[in-house]
């Protein structure tokens, strides 16, 4: 079985393609809505909030772990994988995959994210690794927004003061790396001028669990999720990407 974590729904946007490139894996999601958002934590409480994600999966019989989480990638470090007796080909994290995607390419990139995404440094560091030059933007209180339900106009505004000193014509990709961001990716394309093309890490992710995690991870197919709070927009989400239903949802409230 896959566990798939987040601090909320971003990391619905993980799972739907997880479930596109493997339809017939079991899946676990844990969203973390108590302790969301996860963006504004200093890196000890994400170390301890990635910790006990891990751990609950894994009790839970996960034995693939995929952080849906940009937030937390600087988290996940070595000593991680011996303390939760992880072996490093069983888990996936979500910056490997998004930079080996622009490998081959002469874009101009430039990246949003959470504070703790671009604090973190990671991205900047993984695309320096590869010859790439990035350009960052934190994006503050979007993820909480979405997270919570803000309405479209109050969503469009956040997008649009992030960007009101960024010279957009001098980039020709935008990354949302925050699982969040994708969940609104019209409302950036509304924001951007048509020139930037807008790129959602999740296919990558989705890629690269198919090849690490195939064919080890063949089920049959089932999802079901665990929120530490109760949430109708969670749940609404849920009912959005799985219409045919068949899934449980566990409140560990
Ligand atoms: N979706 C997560 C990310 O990719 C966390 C966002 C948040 O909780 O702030 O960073």
């Amino acid at each position: 079985m896959i566990g798939i974590f987040d601090s909320g729904s971003g990391g619905l946007t993980v799972l739907k393609a997880i479930r596109e490139q493997m339809p017939s894996a079991d899946s676990l999601y844990f969203g973390d809505i108590k302790n969301a958002p996860y963006g504004s934590k200093s890196t000890n409480e994400l170390s301890v909030l990635t910790v006990h994600a891990i751990e609950l999966l894994q009790k839970r019989g996960a034995e693939s772990i995929v952080s849906a989480c940009n937030s937390v990638s600087a988290s996940l470090a070595i000593s991680l994988f011996d303390a939760l007796s992880l072996a490093p080909d069983h888990l996936i994290e979500m910056v490997g995959p998004t930079v080996n995607s622009f490998k081959n390419s002469s874009a101009r990139l430039l990246l949003v994210a959470t504070p703790a995404t671009i604090n973190s440094e990671i991205y900047q560091n993984a695309f320096r690794m590869i010859g790439k030059d990035v350009a960052v933007v934190a994006i503050p209180d979007l993820a909480s927004s979405i997270e919570f339900g803000s309405s479209e106009e109050e969503i469009e505004t956040i997008i649009r003061n992030a960007f009101k000193d960024v010279p957009l014509n001098e980039f020709d990709v935008l990354i949302l790396a925050c699982t969040h961001y994708p969940l609104v990716e019209t409302i950036f394309a509304r924001v951007l001028p048509n020139s930037i093309t807008l790129f959602d890490p999740a296919f990558a992710v989705g890629e690269r669990v198919k090849k690490q995690l195939w064919p080890r991870e063949v089920g049959d197919g089932t999802t079901r999720f665990i929120i530490s709070t109760d949430s109708q927009h969670f749940r609404a989400r849920v009912a959005g990407l799985l219409p045919e239903g068949g899934f449980s949802i566990e409140v560990l409230d």
